[in-house]
């Protein structure tokens, strides 16, 4: 272990697994997956070789947004299991080292959470209202939208209700669907809830959050209009929507619940913040009194560019360093286009101003696959090599592609929905794990009726299949996690780049480690008795080898 169970700091340089529980593993035929579908396959990530488990929501919800709606936030959804459940995973997980990170989602719930029922029911002004935000339309009869703010999801972000008189009455907000209201940060009780739910996952042994959309939760006071031209594109800069200064404050009192554990056998507990920020903005909420770490989009977003990745890595440990916090680096994860998809398009790198629509400009666009998987390879060794944590996705470990065929009439994201169907959202990369077999659904559940449909094609990525090839991508993260515990050089630290031209990236780690990652079509030369790990077998004369286009390797220096 990298990190036992005692180690502070250990979020500095972990990788984290993450598992969408509804596409996992279902233990219970019934075509979703749950915890104890998890706890079956624990086994695969212990072998694999991560430092912990990040798990989507698994609480109650009408999962309306894949369980980022949430109803309540101190229990476990029927369809994963139990609260016992959930102790299991947790006590589970422990025994084989790996940490838990679970989901809080604190910009908004569900409208089925108990709150916003008593706040429908109340009447405006109430102090029920006050925990989320309802305002009075605009107009003579209230019948426009308190102000122009535009849901992440398409359409408005406000909506209309009736008060309980049955007349047409005020507006809440909304950030993401209509079935999603914003909390109200503002309210004392909304404050004293979410201290509530952290201690009660902490005292269940959890050993930290990851927070959803970080960024949002407090608006500018009055709710200000957008000036009339800003796309939501525009919105992650100066925005009465996004990264206000009153998040701070929240920060902090979060970060002392966390460091009230630190004398817990388990040591303190951490967060990880989801934030589409640019590096100076996102490492502020970095600063030592507020969270622990934060994934890196910037990485993520990049195209397959030497060029641009050099900027990225670059900027990114020179924002995370000026607050003294550890970097993390980010490949996907339910939001977004597989790497293997995303890799093998034109265009690769993304225009993430858009803080969850990104995986919009890939549909429709041809992917050349084997290019794609070439450089999926090489991009985790980059990503695995550079100073920092590191997060990988369910499926990348197989070089899952995103699945791009979906039926209309199978799709779930509410982006379909409420783009007017215009984008095809997520769920390409949200469906379920292969594990076993030659036929949909290879193991992962004993009912062929999965919520997802299967590819029929996937009978060469299964866990099975993968174990016993050691070319494959499984074979591949389970080389260079390892060589990641047993590599003083790896994890959190220093890095200096070597000169290597434009095409190349080519970086060295104390004591004795280099990475090189070729993105250019002239071979580089390394010596071939020194090689650790490469993204494909290289060719190799006498002791050179030779690293080609969109390959990568990793030295003993
Ligand atoms: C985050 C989640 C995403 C969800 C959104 C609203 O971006 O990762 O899946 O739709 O927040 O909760
Ligand atoms: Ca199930």
């Amino acid at each position: 272990m990298t990190s036992s169970p005692t180690t502070n700091d250990w979020w500095t340089s972990a990788v984290v697994y993450q598992v969408y529980p509804r596409s996992f593993a279902d233990s219970n035929a019934d075509g979703i997956g749950d915890i104890r579908g998890i706890i079956d396959h624990l086994d695969h990530l212990a072998a694999l070789g991560v430092d912990a488990l990040w798990i989507s929501p698994w609480y109650p919800s009408p999962m309306a947004d894949g369980g980022y709606d949430v109803s309540d936030y101190c229990d476990i959804n029927p369809d994963f299991g139990t609260l016992a459940d959930a102790d299991a995973l947790v006590s589970q997980a422990h025994a084989l080292g790996l940490r838990v990170i679970i989901d809080l989602v604190p910009n908004h719930s569900s409208q089925e959470h108990p709150w916003f029922k008593d706040a429908l029911a109340a009447a405006p002004g109430s102090m029920e209202r006050d925990r989320y935000i309802f305002r009075d339309g605009q107009g003579d009869n209230g019948e426009f939208p308190p102000n122009n703010w535009p849901s992440v999801f398409g359409g408005s972000a406000w909506q209309r209700v009736t008060e309980p008189n049955g007349t047409p009455g005020q507006w809440y907000l909304h950030f993401f669907d209509v079935s999603q209201p914003d909390w109200n940060w503002e309210s004392p009780d909304v404050l004293e809830e979410f201290d509530r739910v952290l201690r009660f996952w902490f005292d269940r042994g959890v050993d930290g959050f990851r927070i959803d959309v970080a960024n949002s939760m407090v608006k500018e006071s009055g709710l200000p209009d957008l000036p009339d031209d800003a796309a939501i594109g525009e919105l992650v800069g100066d925005s009465p929507m996004w990264d206000q200064p009153g998040l701070a404050p929240i920060q902090r009192r979060w970060r002392a619940i966390a460091d009230d554990y630190a004398d817990t056998p388990q040591g303190p507990r951490m967060f990880v913040a989801e934030a589409y920020l640019p590096h100076d903005r996102l490492v502020r909420y970095l600063e030592p009194d507020r969270l622990h770490t934060s994934f890196n989009f910037e990485f993520l977003i990049s195209a397959w560019k030497a060029s641009s990745l050099r900027t990225t890595i670059t900027e990114s440990l020179a924002a995370h360093e000026s607050v003294g916090a550890s970097a993390t680096w980010v490949l996907g994860n339910h939001d977004n286009f597989r790497p293997v998809s995303r890799y093998g398009k034109e265009i690769s790198g993304l225009d993430f101003s858009n803080p969850s629509a990104p995986h919009a400009q890939f549909h429709g666009t041809p992917t050349d696959v084997a290019r794609g998987r070439l450089r999926a390879r090489a991009a985790v060794m980059l990503e695995l090599a550079l100073p920092g944590g590191a997060y990988i996705y369910q499926g990348e470990e197989l070089g899952l592609p995103e699945v791009e065929d979906l039926p209309d009439e199978a799709l779930h994201d509410p982006t379909w929905e409420r783009s007017g169907h215009t984008d095809r959202g997520r769920d390409g990369c949200r469906v379920p794990l292969p594990w076993s077999g030659c036929a949909a659904p290879y193991g992962w559940s004993a009912n062929a009726n999965t919520w997802l449909p299967m590819p029929n094609n996937w009978a060469e990525w299964t866990v099975e299949s993968e174990q016993q090839d050691s070319t494959s991508f499984l074979a591949l993260y389970r080389t260079l996690l390892a060589e990641r515990r047993a590599n003083p050089a790896l994890g959190a630290g220093t890095m200096t780049w070597n000169e290597s031209g434009d095409e190349v990236l080519d970086f060295s780690r104390e004591p004795g480690f280099r990475c090189i990652v070729n993105f250019g079509g002239e071979d580089v030369a390394v010596d071939a008795t020194t090689v650790i790990a490469s993204s494909v077998t290289l060719s190799t004369h006498g002791t050179t080898a030779l690293v080609g286009r969109d390959q990568a390797v990793w030295l003993r220096a």
